[in-house]
């Protein structure tokens, strides 16, 4: 399979501050990319490096042998743990955002036949989302899991290639997090998409991923903690027999997806 995505010996450094180091990598179209590591390893700093928010300092980033344009194009859709929605919006509303700034990028606004085209592809894909019930509530009103199925919808309604998902389900109760793993996967696969989601949960990255990267320090300067940067530890394909080395569960895990999986 041709990459979609590839990083060619990137670092990432804020003043004598190094983040990322030596990352090289390629990903698949129609990859489902698990993102581990721990707190402070660069994980949100490489979603940024994809959705072009983030130069490297140095290195390449390539969208489809092209290199990748400063701004966010329609080609990648981002949720984040909380707060990616507008909470002056309605669940419509909010949705119709992103097609109205992609058509009136100055206004914001659609009229007539335009506007209504725009209120039926976001009232279906909220209904993909299962909110099609909840068009006119407000996200205050509504559930944590909710929320991040409006997100959802957000993202997905331009029809981006990859969907980028920053913690998504850190926030929600187990059992939410259940049917929002169901949805992203029926959602992936429905899509074509290329997912690139970094999660606490190295139970919630084997189980959803095609792919585990883990993103930890190779080298630690104990008078310089800022001297080496991160880069990739673990880069697992999965397959469904594949279990996560013991090291990287004690590395990351909260949980033992071992005992889950086995
Ligand atoms: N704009 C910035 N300026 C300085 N340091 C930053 C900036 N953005 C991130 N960092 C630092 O980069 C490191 C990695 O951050 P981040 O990518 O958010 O890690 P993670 O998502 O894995 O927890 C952290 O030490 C963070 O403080
Ligand atoms: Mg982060």
């Amino acid at each position: 399979m041709s990459a979609l995505i590839e990083l060619r010996n990137i670092w990432v450094e804020y003043g004598d501050k190094i983040v990322l180091e030596r990352v090289s990598l390629q990903l698949a179209e129609g990859s489902f990319v698990a993102v581990v590591g721990p707190s402070g390893a660069g994980k949100s700093t490489f979603l940024r490096l994809i959705l072009g928010q983030e130069p490297p300092t140095r290195g390449q980033v390539l969208l489809g042998d092209m290199p990748m344009r400063a701004e966010c194009g329609p080609d990648r859709g981002v949720v984040f743990q909380r707060y990616s929605v507008f909470p002056h919006l309605t669940t419509l509303r909010n949705v119709m955002f992103g097609i109205e700034c992609g058509q009136a990028p100055f206004t914001a606004r659609l009229f007539g036949a335009q506007r209504r085209a725009a209120r039926d592809k976001a009232a279906e894909m909220l209904a993909a989302v299962g909110l099609e019930h909840s068009l006119d509530v407000y996200p205050a009103q509504m559930s944590g899991g909710m929320q991040q199925r409006l997100a959802i919808a957000q993202a997905l309604v331009k029809h981006p290639r990859i969907l980028l998902l920053d913690e998504p389900f850190g926030a929600l109760d187990p059992g939410t997090r259940l049917d929002m793993h169901a949805l992203i996967t029926r959602l992936w696969q429905e899509h074509g998409l290329t997912i690139l989601m970094v999660t606490h949960d190295i139970g919630e990255a084997f189980k959803l991923g095609t792919r585990v990267l883990a993103f930890d320090k190779r080298r630690h300067d104990p008078h310089a903690p800022h001297r080496f940067g991160a880069t990739v530890t673990y880069d697992l394909s999965l397959d469904r027999k594949t279990l996560p080395p013991p090291a990287l569960v004690e590395a990351v895990g909260d949980t033992d997806p071992r005992k889950e999986i086995a």
